[in-house]
């Protein structure tokens, strides 16, 4: 098995727990607020174990106060193996699909999820106690996207969540807690599936 990042904190717990996504701890029966199709399929595969803090006791699911939709990013919907990890791009696209990338930066301007026309295309505002937060086109587009940017400025975005522009990003995009726990070669691997997005604008 290949070795992977872990998100979240880890809990000792989670030998106990199936590995899923949605509810924000074992044994914690709360409705979603994260789109099973992130991960559920994914967190099947070889890297289970990178959900530890997000799982729930196979023998409990949680109880859903209304019908959940969610619609499965293309190309994420059977678990991925060991060798397909191994490639970067894949592993970058993996690991973005399960740190919900794309449940952001997918959403047109009227928040519906976008992936057959927006991959990526940003243009949501989201708007929390933060204020205002334009969700950014991260395409690899040379003006629009971030084409331009160098692996640096991207990985700090992740890392210590600090934009390309010095900016310090607001609180959807404040993942750096996660994110600087990540080994390099992961990071690396997002930045590298970063790349491959085909240009919106
Ligand atoms: C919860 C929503 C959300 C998620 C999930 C999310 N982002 Fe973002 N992202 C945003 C928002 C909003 C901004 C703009 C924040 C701001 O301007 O303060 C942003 C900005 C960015 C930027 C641009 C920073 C800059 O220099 O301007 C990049 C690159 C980025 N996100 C990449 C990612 C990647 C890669 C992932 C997954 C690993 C991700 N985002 C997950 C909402 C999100």
């Amino acid at each position: 098995m290949l070795s992977l990042t872990a998100f979240g904190a880890g809990s000792s717990e989670a030998g106990s727990c199936a590995p899923r996504c949605g509810s924000r701890n074992c044994h914690t029966k709360t409705a979603t607020i994260n789109p099973g199709g992130f991960c559920r399929k994914a967190a099947d595969g070889p890297a289970a174990v990178i959900f530890p803090a997000q799982c729930y006791p196979e023998d409990a699911p949680p109880v859903y106060k209304a019908a959940m939709h969610y619609d499965v990013i293309p190309g994420a919907a059977e678990p991925f193996s060991d060798e397909t990890l191994a490639d970067p791009v894949k592993r970058g696209f993996y690991l973005a699909t399960i740190a919900h990338c794309m449940e952001c930066h997918a959403r047109r301007p009227d928040g519906t999820p976008g992936y057959s026309d927006s991959f990526g295309k940003g243009g949501h505002v989201m708007t929390g106690p933060y204020g205002q937060a334009v969700v950014v086109n991260i395409t690899s587009h040379p003006t629009k996207g971030i084409g331009a940017w160098s692996d640096a400025q991207i990985k700090r975005t992740l890392t210590e969540g600090i934009g390309h522009d010095g900016r310090v990003l607001k609180q959807p995009m404040a993942r750096q807690i996660y994110f600087k726990k990540m080994k390099d070669a992961d990071i690396d691997a997002i930045v590298a599936w970063l790349r491959t997005l085909p240009p919106l604008e």
